[in-house]
Parts: C-alpha cells; structure tokens; sequence
C-alpha cells in the first residue's frame, strides 16, 4: 500500500490565498496594508533565495515587502541600530532576520531585539515562553506550517501518539510544543536517543527535522502513521555526479509503502513555511491594530 501524499505547494497557495483575502480586507476596511521587512547579512547563497522568495510572496499577497541587504562585515551594534528603527516604524508589521547570521554577531541578542509583536518568526524569548505556557504568541513558521497540515489530514490530533526528531529551537522544540497544545502524546527524539527507530515505530505522527539527509527509514514507521519530513538536505544526484538533488530527513522511497501519509521533499513543508510567515505577518498586523484577525492562519 502507497502512502496519501500530503500536497504542501496546494496546501501553501490555499493559506496564501486566505492571507490575500485577508490584507485586501484590511485596506478596503481598514486602510491599512501590512508590511513585512525582512533583514539579511552576508551572503549565503541559500539564506538569498529564501530571502528572494519571501520578498516575491510578500508583494504577491498584496503587503508591503522592505528588504535590508546588510554586508556580511556590519557590526552587531549597526544591525541592533537597524532593528530599533524597524521596531519604531508603523508600516512595519513583521520583522524577521535571517539566520544564520555571522559569527561576530550574537544571534540571541539579534533575535531578543525584536518588538515581541512584530517577531513573525516567533524566535523572541516572550513569544517562546508564551508558546510554552499554552498562551497566545506568535509561533514559529515551520512547526506551524507542519501543524496546519496534521491539522487538515486528521482534523483532531488528540491522544495521538508524536514523535518529533530533532530538538532545534525553530522546529524540533516549538513542533513539540504545538503538538502538546493539540493533546497529542510527545517525544522529543534526537541524534543521542537510544533505539530512535523502536521510538519512532511507536508514533502515530514522526516529525523529522533532524538535517540527516533520508535517515528516518520506512522499518522505523508504523503502518498507517503520518510522516511529516522537515529536511531539506542537498545531496549528490544518483545518475549524474556533477548535479545536487533535495532530499529530506526522510528516506522516502521506504516510508512511503508503510506510512498512511507523508510530505515529500520538495513540495511538502518547505512551500508551507513561507506561507506561515505571511500568515504570522498578517496576525501581527491584525495585533496590532486591534482588528479581528483571520480565522485558521495561526495555532
Ligand atoms: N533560516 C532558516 N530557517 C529560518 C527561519 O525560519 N527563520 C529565519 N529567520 N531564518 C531561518
């Protein structure tokens, strides 16, 4: 039996299209147009398509997008500067840095300066805190791409049996903390824990976000459970060595004869991530300006 494939670019265009309908009625009702700046350093080729990306789909769902491309050289103290003047300004809605940011900079400092209500990638010491004790906040991007997707394929998680692998601060620990507000049952697995394959063989729900390229394998899952695959790894193509291939945390090609469902890798949460910014930018809006906000775009 074949695995239903959970379809994130479809998925990402509906939550896309939920955030468009929402802006377009915050400037016809409201006159307000949301406003998304994103800031970079340095040059890491990877962090400038993401970043490409974000601005493209920002201006796409009719907000405002500001992009600060800052020399991998800047002081922490110019990048803080930066950040005061984002936190101060009106048109800006949602703040987000991308990280990784280079060695000479601080990245707790970086991400603990932004104005808690406008940290659209929920990275704020308050905003963790806040997802920690079951309180409103904003949530990080990907876990909550991954639970709007449990979320449509199960309709209730409760009592669910969770296994999440990997224990990072944007996804391992928030996807475990999202998972426990929804009564799911939570592991939190990673590279040390013993037998990880019998943990997992236990979970009605694996979230792998470990960053081992095809490591959790198709004997690890039980049948019928939903694989939810976070990697995005880049390996060397099989048919021609001077090419790379995406693959995720995920072995795919096993996973999918056991598991009921699965994301693939690409297609699956990667799409889903740059929409729940857009999502949390349109919240953060909708925060702070009082207004009610989109029903089914946050946890
Ligand atoms: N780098 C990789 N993923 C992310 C993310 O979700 N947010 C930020 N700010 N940087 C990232």
């Amino acid at each position: 039996m074949s695995a239903t494939i959970i379809d994130g670019k479809a998925f990402a265009a509906t939550v896309r299209a939920k955030v468009g309908k929402h802006v377009a009625h915050l400037k016809a009702e409201h006159g307000i147009t949301p406003g998304l700046a994103v800031v970079l350093v340095g040059e890491d080729p990877a962090s400038e398509v993401y970043v490409r990306n974000k601005g493209k789909q920002t201006l796409e769902v009719g907000m405002v997008s500001f992009e600060h491309k800052l020399d991998a050289s800047t002081s922490q103290e110019d990048l803080l500067a930066l950040i005061a003047q984002l936190n101060a300004d009106p048109s800006v809605h949602g703040i987000l840095c991308q990280l990784p940011v280079p060695d000479h900079i601080d990245s707790n400092t970086i991400l603990n300066a932004i104005d808690p209500a406008k940290d659209v990638d929920g990275f704020h010491i308050l905003n963790v805190g806040l997802l920690g004790t079951g309180q409103k906040s904003m949530v990080p991007c990907t876990p909550l791409g991954c639970l709007m997707m449990l979320r449509e394929h199960h309709g209730s998680l409760s009592g669910l049996d969770a296994v999440v692998v990997g224990r990072s601060n944007i996804v391992g620990k928030p996807m475990a903390q999202l998972l426990l507000g929804d009564s799911c049952t939570v592991t939190i697995a990673h590279s040390r824990t013993k037998d990880l394959a019998e943990v997992c063989r236990r979970a009605d729900i694996v979230v792998a976000a470990v960053g081992r390229p095809r490591m959790v394998q198709g004997d690890w899952i039980k049948p019928g459970a939903t694989v939810i695959d976070v990697g995005i790894n880049r390996v060397q193509h099989p048919d021609d060595p001077a090419k790379m291939k995406l693959v995720g945390d995920v072995d795919f090609a096993s996973c999918v004869e056991v598991a009921g469902a699965i994301t693939p890798v690409p297609g699956g949460v990667g799409p889903m991530t740059i929409a729940c910014l857009l999502a949390n930018t349109v919240t953060a809006c909708c925060r702070a300006n009082g207004v009610a906000e989109p029903e089914g775009l946050t946890a």
